[in-house]
């Protein structure tokens, strides 16, 4: 090894990576947008009351996402393995469980994809509702009798959701640089071409200005700790951080690649796709008369509406939910990636059988959510469906947890050296300086603040 090649601890001869930096952003993006952007941010900015949500969500996407983001790709690629053995080898000779943090991971992949692929399987579904005009209708009662007509029919659900596990499953399957990297290398660039289609027509509807309003003048009063909670934990979910996903997807990084760089680039990609869904949706939704406050039946109630009430609307409405489908893929690729990983490094199943086991388990798990509007809709644990504990738990509490535990792991047992020579490739980059900076906020900025709202946000303390 010559003095100027990136001196990594571990190289790991046979084990997939991504290629190009293209292919690392393109990943790596195709991760963060999801439906996180299409159905999440939108619904809860506007339940949430609308610019005010967005800031704070803003604040912490930047004091507390991104760093976590930096901090999972670096503390992955330096190990160069799954999420649980990640932890276990840079811990190295401390005795704490810090190798939890890949486990709970797992955990939450799982319940995160047991309510994930049941949208994306709705957003599917809708793909062809649009096609064939199903789902078209200006009266929000009829859309909305269309909808549950889809999620209160146990065949259906479960049907939509089992092809998308089956989609995702076999593009995993095909690995690292020939599954993942290939497939979201071609969607992203389709992604965003066809949102900023959709933005252009929503924009140029009479009375779209009210939309734009509601987006971009903050109303404070609406801002409370379990209001504050759900925008960190949107930050989380949206930047795929807390679980592992971004330590497994940067064990596939290059040795050469700039993850501070590359994590903002992503952050802001990110950001654009979530202000340009918002920007598609709600100058819309006003426009039509339409409410903004739908939650999460908004994208599959309203929108259909207001596409309808627009010319040309089913063009729109098919393109849409194309773009959503793309976006969903990506992110359940990440997901799914986590658990494959650790039964692939971890116990030795070939990565085949290790994405076909976990392909059946989350057809088991995953049903019980699929079920929730129909036959388990009574079935309720801590006032909840399965959907929305699944839900609730990993955004508001498992996501935030697991990037509590990333900071403290990364500021407080790794340490400074170890966290300069990773981000700057040991000395190959000049980023000594932004390296600190990301020290400092792991170390005592983000956790301090994860803390105090996940207390306050669970009422556990108040002020
Ligand atoms: N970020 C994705 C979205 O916005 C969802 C996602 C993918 C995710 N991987 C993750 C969320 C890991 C949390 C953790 O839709």
């Amino acid at each position: 090894m010559t003095s100027n090649q990136p001196q990594n601890p571990v190289s790991m001869p046979g084990r997939d990576r991504f290629t190009s930096g293209l292919g690392v952003l393109a990943a790596t993006l195709g991760s963060a947008v999801g439906l996180g952007n299409i159905w999440k941010f939108p619904s809860l900015t506007g339940a949430n009351g609308g610019a005010a949500f967005i800031l704070v969500y803003l604040i912490s996407t930047l004091l507390v996402g991104l760093p976590v983001m930096i901090a999972e790709q670096m503390i992955g690629r330096r190990a160069r393995a799954d999420a649980i053995n990640t932890l276990r080898k840079l811990a190295g000779r401390d005795r704490r469980p810090w190798w939890l943090i890949g486990a709970a991971g797992c955990l939450a992949a799982f319940l995160i994809l047991a309510f994930y692929t049941e949208v994306a399987g709705w957003v599917f579904a809708y793909i062809f509702r649009a096609l064939t005009g199903a789902a078209l209708s200006t009266d929000p009662d009829v859309t909305s009798a269309a909808f549950s007509g889809l999620v209160s029919d146990p065949t259906q659900a479960l049907l939509w959701q089992w092809i998308v596990l089956i989609l995702i499953t076999a593009i995993i399957i095909m690995g690292v640089s020939k599954g993942i990297e290939r497939v979201t290398k071609r969607l992203m660039p389709i992604l965003f071409g066809l949102l900023v289609l959709v933005c252009i027509r929503s924009l140029t509807l009479d009375g779209a200005s009210e939309g734009l309003t509601f987006l971009f003048s903050p109303d404070f009063s609406k801002l409370t700790g379990p209001v504050i909670l759900t925008a960190m934990g949107l930050a989380f979910f949206k930047l795929s951080i807390g679980m592992g996903t971004m330590i497994t997807y940067g064990s596939y990084f290059r040795d050469d690649q700039n993850i501070p760089a590359t994590a903002s680039r992503v952050m802001l990609a990110d950001l654009l796709v979530s202000m340009l869904a918002g920007i598609a949706i709600f100058p819309a939704v006003f426009a039509f008369g339409f409410q903004p406050d739908a939650g999460p039946s908004l994208l599959f109630i309203t929108i259909p509406a207001v596409f309808a009430s627009m010319p040309l609307g089913q063009v729109f409405m098919v393109l849409f939910f194309v773009l959503a489908a793309i976006a969903a893929t990506g992110a359940m690729l990440s997901l799914l990636e986590v658990p494959v990983a650790v039964l692939n490094e971890q116990f030795g199943f070939s990565r085949r059988k290790a994405a076909l086991i976990t392909l059946g388990l989350l057809a088991l798990v995953g049903s019980t959510a699929a079920l929730s509007s129909s036959t388990l809709a009574d079935f309720k644990i801590l006032g909840m469906t399965p959907f929305d504990l699944f839900d609730y738990v990993t955004s508001n509490l498992l996501l935030p947890l697991g990037g509590l535990f990333v900071c403290l792991f990364v500021g407080w047992a790794w340490g400074w050296p170890e966290v300069r020579a990773a981000l700057t490739n040991d000395g190959q980059l000049g980023n000594a300086r932004i390296a600190r900076a990301i020290f400092g906020l792991t170390k005592f900025v983000s956790p301090v603040l994860v803390l105090i709202v996940l207390l306050n946000g669970l009422g556990i303390i108040q002020f």
